[in-house]
């Protein structure tokens, strides 16, 4: 990583080339891209990047930037007297976003996948998932693990898939359940608000707020898998297109 930092520094100190044709990046590269572009970009440039009029970054559409030193630039410095806020991401960084933004239209277009049915897909999801005991959805069913009223418009439907398929792909900061266990043995798992040096507070599956005294449990710390099933086997090709056309569909209470 330092060598990559100093090459690319290298690299724009001399500018010959355009930054990234220089550099390989390797998939975990574009992996921790997409995760910070997960986390910054998403709420105003939305999953696939293309809610802002005229700006489509997972297929090269811009209204200014032209090669990927610009773009760069723009993600560290914002565009004064515009929304688009500068980042404090150091050059690498932004060089990985810019890596995932290019990885985005080569994985949207696969040839020979299914079209999903949202509407199949969220009857499936209401009658026959147990995908309620654990999530809600406009405000039905367990607070378990992360509220999808608004996956939609925070993942990619590419994203969506991977979550059924192999949910211990990523941790998601902030959604992994955390578990106490007192000394009675009777263990309680939520999500987890706060802790101290002496004390823990969960919102449990009921939305209730459990507090605990360190010096009564037996053992607490976040839970090592996650507790979601991959649907790999559970789901026929069809079933998987029509729920991530459901999941996609998600985007607020608002919405329909
Ligand atoms: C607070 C909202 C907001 C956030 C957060 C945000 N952007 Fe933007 N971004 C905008 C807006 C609005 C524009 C269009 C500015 C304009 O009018 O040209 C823009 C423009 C851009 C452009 C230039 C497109 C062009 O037409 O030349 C790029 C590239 C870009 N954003 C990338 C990113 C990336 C990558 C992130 C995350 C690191 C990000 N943005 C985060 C609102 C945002
Ligand atoms: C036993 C509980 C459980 C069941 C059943 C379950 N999930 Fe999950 N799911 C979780 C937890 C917990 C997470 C948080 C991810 C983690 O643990 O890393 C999660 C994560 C997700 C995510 C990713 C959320 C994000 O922020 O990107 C999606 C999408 C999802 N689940 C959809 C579903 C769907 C659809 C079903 C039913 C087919 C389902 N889950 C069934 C517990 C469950």
């Amino acid at each position: 990583m330092w060598q990559k930092l100093y090459l690319l520094i290298l690299a724009s100190t001399l500018s010959l080339v355009p930054l990234l044709a220089q550099h390989s990046y390797t998939p975990a590269d574009v992996e921790d891209g997409g995760r910070l572009f997960r986390n910054t970009c998403t709420l105003c440039h939305g999953p696939d990047g293309n809610f802002i009029p005229g700006v489509d970054l997972g297929h090269g559409i811009f209204k200014r930037v032209v090669t990927d030193a610009d773009i760069v630039n723009v993600i560290r410095t914002g565009i004064p007297g515009t929304p688009m806020p500068p980042n404090n991401f150091n050059e690498f960084q932004a060089s990985i976003i810019v890596a995932y933004l290019r990885s985005m239209a080569a994985d949207k277009v696969r040839p020979g996948a299914l079209v999903g049915d949202g509407a199949r897909g969220k009857a499936w999801y209401q009658t026959k998932s147990d995908c309620a005991t654990c999530h809600r959805v406009k405000g039905v069913g367990s607070r378990q693990a992360p509220d999808l009223t608004e996956i939609g418009a925070i993942r990619r439907a590419t994203e969506l898939e991977r979550s059924l398929l192999d949910p211990d792909a990523e941790v998601l900061a902030g959604s992994r359940p955390f578990q106490a266990t007192t000394r009675a043995g009777v263990t309680v798992t939520g999500t987890l608000l706060n802790q101290d040096a002496f004390s823990v507070q969960l919102l449990d599956a009921d939305g209730r707020l459990a507090s605990f005294p360190k010096s009564d449990l037996r053992a607490y710390g976040f839970v090592a898998k996650s507790p979601m099933p991959s649907y790999r086997e559970k789901l026929k090709p069809q079933e998987l297109a029509d729920l991530v056309s459901y999941l996609s569909s998600l985007k607020g209470l608002d919405a329909p």
